[in-house]
């Protein structure tokens, strides 16, 4: 009984912290996280400041077999959020997927008893919870059993709305947050995300939008898609989270070259949008992620130019300097004839200079330069 307890003990002790600073959002308004599958990867805290555990808090992970609870891949990574301090999101409590497969061959009123006590474990054991997927993919993947939390209903969603009344109960101090796929470039699925959505903020019950932003949907997106997409999200004044976001770059061979000028496109637009408050990647090392030719770091720690590129405009590195003042003529200038040219710049010129310099950094990095901070 006691056994997980000293496994999630020693499992804090294994995880060492990792040096404070060291990771490309830190001191930054906004977070850039990632996934820990079972074991946190070595060089995840030179990188990442939030964790979402890839599978291991999914309800079929945890409670595959009626009644066991297997909380170990999930100790070890809120052990490691929580040890370093990064924000932890559960992921997810209720998905037409990855739930246990016995759930399905009980009542409504047994499944029901059942997904409350998933919600209760979770947040007793977990109680530096920072946000939670409530529901995951409400609109793609529904849940076959959603007639134990009052199917449709009146409200055509009212099985959303009792998971979230449920975990606004269970998890008072979390952010409650609706996760979806393929609404980026889709304005149909869109709309119809947005009125699940009106439905819970009417009630008070949701604190965010999560935007998975999955490299089946954002390769072949532009810029100005994905902004219309976050504006979109944004109207209704919640917070906006990027929450699985991959990207392989267009082109049949999805070259690193590829990969790199498609988070160059589309990173910035998710990062700067004033509505989104962190963007979580799904998973950042080669051959190790969900979806193939995703990652951005080697398997050997070398990294990826998307890395490359993505820690250069984190730093905010400053925009090359403006073009030096035309150099004053080695002769003097032949007086008359054409006007103009040639002669030391004037104050006026050197000051106008300057002050496109002063512009440029402001605007150029607006990454670095205000924004609300993340909750
Ligand atoms: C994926 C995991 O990355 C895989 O390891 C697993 O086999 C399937 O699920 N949307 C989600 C995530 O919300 O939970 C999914 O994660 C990817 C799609």
């Amino acid at each position: 009984m006691r056994f997980p307890l000293v496994m999630a003990g020693l499992a804090m002790i294994a995880c060492s912290a990792v040096p404070a600073g060291a990771q490309l959002a830190a001191g930054k308004e906004k977070f850039l996280g990632n996934i820990v599958a079972n074991s946190v990867p070595a060089n995840f805290g030179a990188y990442w400041n939030q964790v979402t555990p890839e599978n291991s808090s999914k309800w079929g992970s945890v409670e595959s077999v009626r009644g066991t609870m297997n909380w170990t891949a999930l100790d070890t990574a809120y052990q490691y959020a929580t040890a370093n301090g990064f924000r932890f999101k559960a992921h997810t409590l209720v998905w037409g997927s990855q739930y246990p497969s016995w759930i399905t061959g009980l009542t409504p009123a047994e499944q029901r008893a059942e997904i409350e006590e998933w919600m209760t474990l979770l947040a007793a054991r977990y109680p530096q919870i920072w946000a939670v997927d409530v529901v995951n993919e409400p609109v793609k993947t529904p849940l076959p059993f959603k007639n134990a939390l009052g199917g449709d209903g009146a409200t055509g969603w009212d099985w959303v709305i009792t998971s979230f009344q449920l975990a606004r109960q269970k998890f008072p101090n979390a952010k409650l947050l609706i996760n979806e796929y393929g609404t980026e470039n889709d304005a149909a699925a869109r709309n119809q995300m947005l009125a699940i959505i009106a439905l819970l903020k009417d009630r008070g019950l949701i604190d965010g939008i999560g935007i998975q932003a999955h490299a089946f949907n954002l390769d072949a997106m532009t810029a100005a898609q994905m902004r219309t997409c976050l504006d979109a999200y944004a109207a209704t004044g919640l917070d906006l989270y990027i929450t699985e976001l991959d990207i392989r770059g267009t082109g049949a061979t999805q070259t690193e070259a590829a990969q790199s000028a498609k988070y160059q496109e589309l990173f910035p637009v998710m990062w700067e949008h004033g509505a989104v408050k962190g963007v979580t990647l799904w998973g950042y090392i080669v051959g190790q992620t969900w979806l193939a030719n995703t990652g951005i770091v080697n398997a050997d720690g070398t990294e990826r130019a998307a890395t490359t590129w993505l820690k250069s405009y984190l730093a905010g590195s400053p925009p090359p300097p403006p073009p030096p003042p035309p150099a004053p003529p080695t002769s003097p200038p032949a007086s008359g004839g054409g006007g103009g040219g040639g002669g030391a710049p004037s104050p006026g010129f050197l000051g106008g200079l300057a002050l496109l310099f002063v512009v440029r950094r402001l605007v150029g990095h607006p990454a670095r330069t205000g924004g609300n901070r993340a909750r």
